[in-house]
């Protein structure tokens, strides 16, 4: 499909699909023509900086990414490892885990729910949001997408009350936290002001949980699926990072993004108008052959990966490190408890129903 058809229209959908490496690349690497601003705000990201064009994203981002540098993402290594072995000690050891489950969902929800301060009572709840904002239609019907537009609005609402509470509690008493971090960052003597911290609080929450999910339960498949790689991973423990670059372009958590033309433009051979959206479908361009030599084949030790699985440009994924570091936890405790990850009898696989991400609902290994 790639090569017949590198740029088609999706008359459903009203979009352009955008297939190939070199034009999904070149897409997100010119916000000025390519915008991420929605013409339409949903309830759940209004205006966040994943919905922003420079120099407005370029202003936003500096100030959070103050209060998200891989440097405190690093320190937070030991608590990732001893959240992953209190996930793991709670399973029962006979018989199948369930992956996904007992581990892939709440070790990315307990971090960041922690990252920001969040008390751990209120972690359930925390879940329950996080759930509800990434939720999909169960089907493509008016009535579907119009229940689940009021779903996000009550969650969009409990969501600020939650967090302009926070803000206000740490205003008046700062704690060790990143919403404390975000009350104080300042750059170039500007402040965040609530809600744009309630935003940016909201753009963790749906981008950071079920994306990092996706990756531990991808990278697990991978070992199940293919017992040389774990053996190859037991003799040479320092290839976890290029495993899980590998796992992130071949098994991409994320398969496409969208941007708004801001003027007539051409793709290859294609015209597109001004304001037609566009999908550049990373997943696909992270398979494309013309970039990759054997792109279908799964190589462990891959180098150079130059894939686009955290995006690409300005927009280039926030949470990268941390995604990153709790994979290689993850994956590192894992493999020390069981030495030979296997999938469970009967165990069928269902993918996750999504055009936009990549993932199992289910994974139960022994
Ligand atoms: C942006 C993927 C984990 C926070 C993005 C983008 C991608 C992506 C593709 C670019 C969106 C665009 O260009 O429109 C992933 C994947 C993850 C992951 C595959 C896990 C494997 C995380 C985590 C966090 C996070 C753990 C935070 C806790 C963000 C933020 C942005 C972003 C804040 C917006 C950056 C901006 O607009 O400047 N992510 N992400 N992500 N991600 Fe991630």
């Amino acid at each position: 499909c790639r090569e017949s058809t590198p740029i088609r229209y999706d008359t459903q959908r009203e979009c352009w699909d955008i297939f190939r490496y070199e034009d999904v690349y070149n897409v997100l690497k010119d916000p000025a023509t390519f915008s991420s601003v929605r013409p339409i705000k949903g309830p759940v990201l209004l205006g966040s900086i994943i919905g922003m064009d420079p120099p407005k994203h370029m202003q936003m981002r500096g100030i959070v990414s103050k209060a998200f540098t891989p440097k405190s993402i690093e320190e937070l290594g030991p608590r990732i490892a001893s959240i992953t072995e209190e996930l793991l000690n709670a399973v029962v050891n006979e018989g199948a885990t369930n992956l996904v489950h007992d581990l892939a969902v709440p070790l990315p929800v307990i971090v960041i729910a922690e990252l920001l301060g969040i008390p751990a009572q209120d972690r359930r709840l925390f879940k329950e949001w996080s759930d509800s904002i990434v939720k999909g239609p169960d089907s493509g019907s008016k009535e579907d997408m119009h229940r689940l537009y009021l779903e996000r609005e009550k969650t969009r609402h409990e969501l600020d009350d939650y967090f302009l509470k926070i803000i206000a509690e740490r205003r008046n008493r700062p704690e060790d936290d990143l919403v404390t971090k975000l009350v104080e960052a300042e750059v170039n003597g500007e402040c965040l002001n609530d809600m744009e911290i309630v935003e940016f609080c909201i753009l963790l929450l749906a981008a950071g949980n079920e994306t990092t999910t996706n990756l531990i339960t991808n990278s697990v498949r991978k070992l199940a699926e293919d017992p040389a790689l774990q053996a190859i991973l037991y003799d040479q423990p320092a290839l976890i990072e290029s495993f899980i670059e590998e796992v992130l372009r071949y098994y991409s958590p994320v398969l496409s993004l969208s941007r708004y033309a801001t003027k007539d433009v051409q793709i290859g051979n294609t015209e597109i108008r001004k304001g037609e959206l566009i999908i550049p479908w990373i997943g696909s361009a992270n398979r494309d052959e013309e970039k990759f030599a054997d792109a279908d084949r799964f190589i462990a030790d891959r180098s150079p990966n130059p894939h686009m699985a955290f995006g690409f440009g300005n927009h280039f994924c926030l949470g990268a490190p941390l995604a990153r570091l709790e994979a290689k936890i993850a994956l590192r405790i894992l493999s020390n408890r069981i030495t030979n990850i296997r999938f469970a009898d009967h165990f069928e696989f269902k993918p996750i129903r999504s055009p936009f991400v990549y993932g199992v609902e289910e994974l139960s290994i022994v």
